[in-house]
């Protein structure tokens, strides 16, 4: 399919050459679009942009275009609408292909080359020491995980970097907190509970006692020197709660190449920060080093305290530095809240008056917040949610429905069924979203079985399953005599065949939602197939076509799935 494409596009080429339209107004690898509608065909070509200097109208040029085409083998039909020439390619030509790609590998369906030869780096997750994990954290673990596998099955290198919050004045006060009232015990058993509530506890005593911030202050700069008591205590921290964090990345199915906390840039900080005082870019404000940004209509970036400790954007300046010499990335993707835009803008600023023409490739990708609207999750207003309820929940929910309605299921299956239909309901309800909306979380649309989650998803992929299990060992289907005798099954292969345009307009805009609104159109569509097109019949060659559609569907499924880091059960 991918050669049929191929083939017209370098007859349009051709045609739009000979007419004089000049090379640099072509784009040879990006002439076509999906068509609005999936009855208008497979590809779309706008004549728009050439009518300026064919100084034509785009539906004559399409309808010249048209002409001088004539048949084209693997293409069915070819169409004008409006200013756009159509083309419907060849039902069986395109199963053929895809056959051949799941043949090779079923697990490598979704993998095209695209972006080989580039370096992509992609910070995510990103959580803080002795803080929970929050569902802010849980976005960019999602979305900058899949933004991950992503770019890796479309042929990049990509370098996915944790970086964790394990610095700052914040670990002052944890230490003095700790000294003053924490115990060892507790800090073992829930470590990220126990910092936490000395945290609270801290900031409640520092509301009366002034002298609590100064004696933070001193036990961070103490920490920063480098003392031994402040900083075993820091390493135990730091130690237990990236223990918790695993634990979270495992059931979520998130790994990393590099976890480097803001602590690994301490000593990285003075050569950066000599390099931007060399360019001239200092100020000082109120005994503070800043870098003024008035000219780019932004508050000042602020790079040294009056006392000499570093900064959140200190701390960023010599990460990116650090990561482009290191890594040489093409580009890299800070997959952070969108609160924190003028943090990443103003810093890509100063990187770039330092003369860091790199910085151009630098990227935040930002996401909305988190709604919750119903059920016990929304007591608790005002308050953190940690992740770790909000799956736990989900698993519970998923477990109660699976009692009722599977109730044969031995305890221990159900239970780990339920583990991956409930983090994945998580991952898909976050990820079918245009990131940059908030989203307004709802139980009964995350678990809802038939509707637009992650557990429709996996329920349509154990029917595909079952189906497959129920056929025994039919033959291969012989390519050749690939007859299609329903409609729908010519519309499920074109759905199949979107996959890859799926990936790439994720790609192009680095967002999910348009593979999980086609990994649910997909489902849609099977299961029409699936009612109206009868999978073992009497005719052998059918039934090992049609069969070999359900492969299809499966293994895009599984594949799609995967990408968004979702694991799917073999059987609910
Ligand atoms: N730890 C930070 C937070 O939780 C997020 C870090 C984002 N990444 C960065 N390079 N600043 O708010």
């Amino acid at each position: 399919m991918q050669t049929i494409k191929d083939d017209i596009a370098g007859r349009v080429v051709r045609f739009l050459t000979e007419k004089g339209v000049p090379a640099d107004m072509i784009q040879e690898n990006n002439l076509f679009k999906r068509p609005e509608k999936d009855a208008f065909g497979d590809l779309a070509l706008p004549c728009f942009p050439f009518a300026r200097h064919l100084k034509q109208a785009p539906p004559k040029i399409a309808a010249d275009l048209k002409a001088h085409l004539g048949d084209i083998p693997g293409v069915e039909q070819v169409a004008v609408m409006g200013g756009y020439l159509n083309f419907h390619l060849d039902k069986a030509e395109m199963f053929r292909a895809l056959y051949r790609k799941f043949q090779e590998d079923p697990t490598r369906i979704l993998e095209w080359r695209e972006f080989e030869g580039r370096k992509i780096l992609v910070e995510f997750s990103s959580p803080n020491i002795a803080k929970p994990f929050s569902i802010g954290h849980l976005r960019s673990t999602v979305i900058g995980n899949f933004l991950q596998n992503l770019y890796k099955t479309l042929g990049s290198k990509v370098i996915a970097v944790n970086h964790i919050g394990d610095w700052g004045t914040q670990f002052g006060k944890l230490i003095v907190a700790f000294v003053k009232w924490g115990d060892r015990d507790e800090l073992a058993g829930d470590p990220v509970q126990h910092l936490l509530s000395l945290y609270v506890r801290f900031h409640k005593e520092a509301e009366t006692n002034p002298e609590m911030e100064e004696a933070a202050r001193a036990a961070f700069k103490r920490l920063e020197d480098g003392s031994d008591a402040e900083t075993a205590l820091w390493e135990t921290f730091r130690e237990l709660s990236l223990k918790e964090f695993n634990r979270t990345y495992n059931r979520l199915n998130v790994h990393f190449d590099k976890v480097l906390g803001e602590a690994f840039y301490r000593d990285k900080l003075k050569p950066v920060i000599d390099t931007l005082k060399e360019k001239g870019l200092f100020s000082i404000s109120e005994n503070a080093v800043i870098v003024n940004l008035e000219d780019y209509d932004m508050p000042p970036c602020l790079i040294q305290k009056s006392d000499g400790a570093s900064l959140y954007a200190t701390r960023d300046i010599a990460a990116a530095v650090y990561r482009h010499d290191t890594f040489g990335f093409d580009e890299a993707l800070y997959v952070v809240g969108a609160e924190q835009a003028l943090h990443f803008r103003q810093f890509f600023k100063v990187l770039e008056m330092a003369g860091f023409d790199w910085a151009l490739n630098l990227h935040h990708i930002p996401f909305g917040l988190y709604r919750f609207q119903d059920g016990k999750m929304s007591t608790r207003k005002g308050k953190v949610i940690f992740l770790e309820e909000v799956l736990d929940e989900a698993v519970s929910r998923i477990r109660n429905v699976m009692e009722e309605k599977n109730p044969d299921i031995p305890d221990s299956e159900r239970a780990s069924i339920a583990e991956t239909l409930g983090t994945s309901a998580i991952i898909f309800n976050d990820l079918k979203n245009d990131r940059v909306k908030d989203i307004k979380f709802s139980w009964d649309e995350a678990l809802n079985m038939e509707g637009d989650s992650g557990p429709y998803i996996a329920y349509s992929y154990v029917r595909c399953r079952g189906i497959l299990d129920k056929s025994g060992n039919l033959p291969m289907v012989d390519q050749d005599s690939v007859a299609i005798s329903h409609p729908d099954e010519a519309t499920l292969i074109q759905k199949l065949s979107q996959a890859h345009g799926s990936l790439l307009l994720c790609a192009k805009h680095r967002k999910s939602h348009f593979l999980a609104q086609y990994l649910l159109d997909l489902t849609h569509t099977f299961h029409s197939f699936y009612h109206s097109c009868r999978v073992i019949g009497d005719d052998p060659a059918q039934s090992s076509f049609r069969l070999a559609l359900v492969e299809l569907t499966s293994a895009t499924l599984k594949a799609g799935a995967g990408l968004m880091g979702m694991r799917l059960p073999e059987k609910m």
